[in-house]
């Protein structure tokens, strides 16, 4: 079957849905989202929003935080245009309906938190589920607006591009999509595809992401060709909670941000052997301390303690966190939590001009799928859903300048071929080669890498991909066959990323080039052949 709409919006975290209920003034949108409309990785996002909302803090030093952090990657005009537009967005999220949690001591203000890199207060939040507040309040928005279709538990297989003679880019004209219920393929037809799917924390076995982040969107755009950057840059959280039995679980940036200081098992601090700012100290810093200290002294974990904060605060300050840890028999008012790193975002990805422009017609990018510039080699805590309502402003700004004399493309669309495949009857392929790459990308391609694991990591992901390619042919198309193939896919954009930079920079550590070097200031571009 083809459906026909003006803007397909592959994603519904906080770039899909603030996008869909700003396009909908135009036309019909529609957003296809793996699972339940809520399930996306700003769902989980704990910390906040950083801008700048309070008086006696000012552009320059957001800027300049921003900066630092970013390793000297970041596009400075990117970082310039993205906080000094914050107020107005963060205005709108409060007009749609976001509860940010407000100040007990100023009631007419909102709390402001802090966060690693951050030279001061500047984090809006909802108490510790800051981006479960956001979905909330969007999705009751988006309910409410006519023309706006979801498509839950249906996922994006890949892109429709048209390339007519010599034209080497193309136009994206909708994209193929699975409705996992009922096992039907349709094709999306669209005016304008956006891209919103978000991260990819799954392609490594540690991670603070939820089971969606496949890098569908990441995968697909690269498929497709358009230019990805920067993919060498994976962002892991010092802090995410150790536990034997806890799924992946993070404990908020914030913590640090009240007081809580990071500790060894036997009770002594470390963090001022790295930075100044100890314990406070841009997460790449921290990471690498963390992983350090842990190869070190050979324990599995490190502590992160906030005791000596009163019980009450902690409890109404951290109430999602307080009751996690409990579950596991933490109590964070009297007990450190053990923590380990795990990876947490990407900083790069399909490359987008100020407008979320990607290098093919008609294909937006938006969130943390996109790679605008903000971030450079390391992202500054709190950035990513003040990127993602920027440019989802601006990418609607672009498309409202051309909407009218934009024409929905009549060319021919083959429908989905399933001829000559059939129905598995080995997943265990499936799950076998889903445990491979995630084991290997964490022990090769992790914190700290070198020439030798890299390459033993592209050995294993190409056997992997050649696999995944011959099974991806011959039999149907499932949720988890797609998933893998993007994993895969997203896998190997990492490690051509991390050959290309023979330096280190930000998130990127490579023993066989322990410094930064001015010839690879620059973002590493890959394009599919
Ligand atoms: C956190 O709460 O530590 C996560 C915030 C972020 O990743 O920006």
């Amino acid at each position: 079957m083809e459906f026909k709409t003006d803007f397909l919006i592959l994603g519904s975290g906080i770039a899909g849905l603030s996008l869909a209920i700003k396009a909908s003034t135009l036309g019909s949108v529609a957003i296809v989202t793996k699972k339940e409309k809520t399930e996306s990785n700003t769902n989980y996002a704990q910390g906040g929003i950083a801008a700048v909302t309070d008086q006696t803090d000012s552009f320059e030093e957001h800027i300049q935080d921003t900066l630092i952090c970013g390793g000297g990657l970041c596009k400075k005009d990117v970082v310039e245009f993205i906080v000094k537009e914050a107020p107005p967005r963060i205005q709108e999220l409060i007009e749609w309906g976001v509860n940010f949690t407000k100040s007990e001591t100023h009631p007419s203000l909102y709390d402001l938190g802090r966060e690693g890199g951050h030279n001061r207060r500047r984090v809006l939040h909802a108490k510790d589920l800051t981006g479960h507040e956001i979905e909330r309040a969007l999705n009751e928005k988006v309910s409410h607006l006519k023309n706006v279709y979801i498509y839950e538990n249906h996922i994006g297989i890949d892109l429709i591009i048209k390339r007519e003679g010599s034209d080497k880019i193309g136009r994206c004209l909708g994209a193929y999509v699975l409705d996992i219920n009922k096992n039907e393929i349709h094709t999306y037809r669209a005016k304008y595809i956006i891209l919103c799917t978000g991260g990819a924390g799954k392609v490594y076995l540690i991670t603070t992401n939820p089971d969606i982040a496949t890098g569908d969107g990441l995968a697909m755009a690269y498929r497709a060709g358009a230019q990805i950057a920067n993919m060498e840059f994976i962002q892991f959280h010092p802090t995410c909670l150790y536990h034997p039995s806890a799924k992946a679980f993070l404990i908020s940036e914030a913590v640090r941000g009240e007081g809580g200081i990071l500790k060894l098992k036997n009770g002594s601090t470390f963090m001022e052997k790295y930075h100044s700012m100890k314990s406070l100290a841009p997460r790449d810093i921290v990471a690498k301390a963390i992983d350090t200290e842990i190869k070190k002294s050979g324990d599995e974990y490190v502590l992160l303690d906030i005791t000596h904060r009163e019980r009450d605060f902690l409890i109404n300050r951290f109430p999602n966190i307080y009751n996690k840890c409990l579950e596991y028999g933490i109590d964070i008012t009297s007990d450190p939590i053990p923590i380990v790193p795990a990876a947490h975002y990407i900083c790069g990805g399909v490359l987008v001009d100020h407008y979320g422009n990607t290098s093919i017609d008609n294909l937006f990018a938006c969130g943390e799928v996109s790679c605008t510039g903000l971030h450079g080699a390391n992202r500054l805590a709190s950035n990513s859903l003040l990127e993602a309502v920027v440019y989802s402003h601006r990418i609607y700004t672009e498309i409202s300048r051309h909407y009218e004399t934009m024409k929905q493309s009549d060319a021919f669309i083959a429908p989905w071929d399933p001829s000559g495949t059939t129905e598995s009857d080995d997943s265990v392929v499936v799950t076998h080669n889903w445990d491979e790459i995630r084991s290997c990308m964490w022990n090769y391609v992790g914190i700290v890498r070198s020439n030798k694991r890299l390459e033993r990591a592209a050995r294993r992901i190409d056997l992997i991909q050649k696999e995944i390619d011959e099974y991806y042919w011959n039999f149907q198309v499932t949720k988890d066959l797609i998933e893998l193939r993007n994993i895969t896919t997203v896998a190997k954009m990492i490690v051509n990323s991390a050959f290309l930079r023979k330096e280190s920079r930000g998130l990127h550590y490579n023993i066989d080039y322990p410094d930064t070097c001015n010839e690879f200031k620059k973002d590493t571009i890959l394009v599919k052949e």
